[in-house]
C-alpha cells in the first residue's frame, strides 16, 4: 500500500475548517507532494490545488481522483461516507480513508447504533425505537421523566431535541415523523433517557481490527462566552480535555470503542477510518451520547496540530490493516481553538467582509478557513 519511493498526491474531500486542518496536517507530511481538495476553500487554495467538485459528488470525486492520479483520499464529513464514497473509490482501487457505508451507519442510522451498542454491552442511555407517529406518542404520554428525541438519520447535526419537558417531547416527535422536518432521516425516531454532566469528544484510529492510541478535546456549540446562546456549528475547542485520564482513556477504549470496532467486524461491517466517541460523564460512569464515522469538527482543528506520528503513515495503515504496527502519538502539547463568525452568526450575517491582520499572528497561531 502506497508509494514507495517519491511523493504522493493526496485528495481532502470538503470546505471547511476541519477539512482545511486535515489538507494542512498531509501537506506538512515528509511523504507529501501535492495536495489537492474538493472544493476547498480559500485557506486550502494557498498551499493546495483546489478542484470544483463539491463533496457529494461522488462520481466526480472519483473521476478527480483518476485523473489526477490521487493516491490516497481523505474524506472530512459524513454525508459521503453514508452516500457510500469509500464502496465507489474501493471497486475502482483508489485508496481512501474512512469507512465504507454499511460500517458509516454507526453515525448515520442513530437505531443501528443504539442497537449495535445494547448487543456490545456498551454503557448507554436507556432507548426505545419508534417506526410510527402513534406508538411514539403513546410511550411520551405515559413518560413523565426527561427525554431527548432524534431523528434516525442525518440531519446535519439538528436531529436531537434535548426536550425540556413532555410537551416538548411531542413536539420533537411530531416535527420528525408527521412533519417531516428531516424528511426521511426521520421516519424512525430514537427516544432516548436523558443524560446530564459534562461532554467529551473522544477519537480513535481503528483499521477494522485494532484500535490506537485515544484523544480527547472538549468543544462548544453555544454562541456566547460561558456557555449561553444559541447553537452553532461549533465556536471552539480545545485539547487536552481537562477530565481526560489515562483510567477515563482505558475505560473508553475497553467499554466502548474496542466492544463497537469487534461488534461491527463481526456484524461483517468491520469499520476502518477515525472514530468519534460523543461521551457524557455523568453520576453513573461515562456514557455514549453518539459515535460518528469521521473527525469532530471542531476538534480537528485542535487535535491535529498536536499530532506527533505521520498521518500518512496512519492512514496508510488503517487502510492496509496494520494499525497495530504503529504507536499513535498525540502529544502532550495543548492547544485552543477559537472560531470567528460574520456579526449575525448563526442567524443572518453578512458574506464577503474582508478578514485583515492573519499575516501578524503569532509563531504558535495557526488560521484554518471555515466554508
Ligand atoms: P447527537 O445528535 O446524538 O450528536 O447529539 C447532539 C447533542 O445532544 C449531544 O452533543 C448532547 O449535547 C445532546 N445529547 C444527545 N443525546 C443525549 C442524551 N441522551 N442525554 C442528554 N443530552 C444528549
Ligand atoms: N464537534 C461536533 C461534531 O463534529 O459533530
Amino acid at each position: 500500500m502506497g508509494i514507495k519511493d517519491g511523493k504522493i498526491k493526496v485528495l481532502v474531500i470538503g470546505s471547511g475548517a476541519r477539512e482545511h486542518t486535515i489538507a494542512w496536517k498531509l501537506r506538512n507530511s515528509p511523504r507529501v507532494g501535492a495536495v489537492f481538495v474538493a472544493p476547498g476553500n480559500a485557506g486550502t487554495r494557498s498551499f493546495a490545488t483546489n478542484v470544483p467538485v463539491s463533496a457529494g459528488d461522488i462520481p466526480n470525486l472519483l473521476r478527480a481522483s483518476l485523473h489526477y492520479g490521487i493516491d490516497l483520499t481523505v474524506v472530512g464529513s459524513e454525508i459521503p461516507l453514508a452516500g457510500g464514497i469509500v464502496d465507489k473509490f474501493q471497486q475502482a482501487k483508489q485508496p481512501i480513508f474512512g469507512p465504507t457505508r454499511s460500517a458509516a451507519r454507526i453515525e448515520s442510522s442513530k437505531s443501528f447504533a443504539r442497537e449495535l451498542m445494547q448487543r456490545a454491552n456498551v454503557p448507554s442511555p436507556d432507548f426505545k425505537i419508534f417506526k410510527s407517529y402513534q406508538e411514539g406518542y403513546q410511550f411520551l404520554s405515559n413518560h413523565q421523566n426527561p427525554v431527548v428525541v432524534k431523528a434516525d438519520g442525518l440531519a446535519s447535526g439538528k436531529g436531537a431535541f434535548v426536550c425540556q419537558d413532555q410537551e416538548a417531547a411531542i413536539n420533537a416527535l411530531y416535527d420528525c415523523m408527521e412533519d417531516r422536518i428531516f424528511g426521511g432521516a426521520g421516519s424512525t425516531v430514537v427516544v432516548e433517557e436523558q443524560l446530564s454532566g459534562r461532554e467529551i469528544s473522544v477519537f480513535a484510529f481503528s483499521d477494522g481490527e485494532h484500535v490506537s492510541s485515544l484523544t480527547a478535546a472538549c468543544d462548544y456549540k453555544r454562541l456566547l462566552d460561558g456557555n449561553r446562546g444559541p447553537n452553532t456549528g461549533g465556536m471552539g475547542s480545545f485539547t487536552p480535555a481537562d477530565v481526560w485520564s489515562d483510567e477515563l482513556s482505558t475505560l473508553v477504549r475497553t467499554e466502548m470503542i474496542e466492544p463497537i470496532i469487534n461488534a461491527l467486524a463481526e456484524s461483517g461491517s468491520p469499520y476502518k477510518g477515525v472514530l468519534y466517541a460523543g461521551i457524557m460523564l455523568t453520576e453513573d460512569g461515562p456514557k455514549v451520547l453518539e459515535f460518528n464515522c469521521r473527525f469532530g469538527d471542531p476538534e480537528t482543528q485542535v487535535l491535529l496540530p498536536t499530532l506527533n506520528t505521520d498521518l500518512v503513515d496512519i492512514m496508510f495503515a488503517v487502510i492496509s490493516g496494520h494499525l497495530h504496527e504503529f504507536d499513535v502519538d498525540w502529544g502532550e502539547s495543548a492547544s485552543v481553538g477559537v472560531v470567528m463568525a460574520s456579526r449575525g452568526y448563526p442567524g443572518e450575517f453578512r458574506r464577503g467582509l474582508l478578514i485583515h491582520g492573519l499575516d501578524t499572528l503569532d509563531e504558535d497561531s495557526l488560521v484554518f478557513h471555515a466554508g
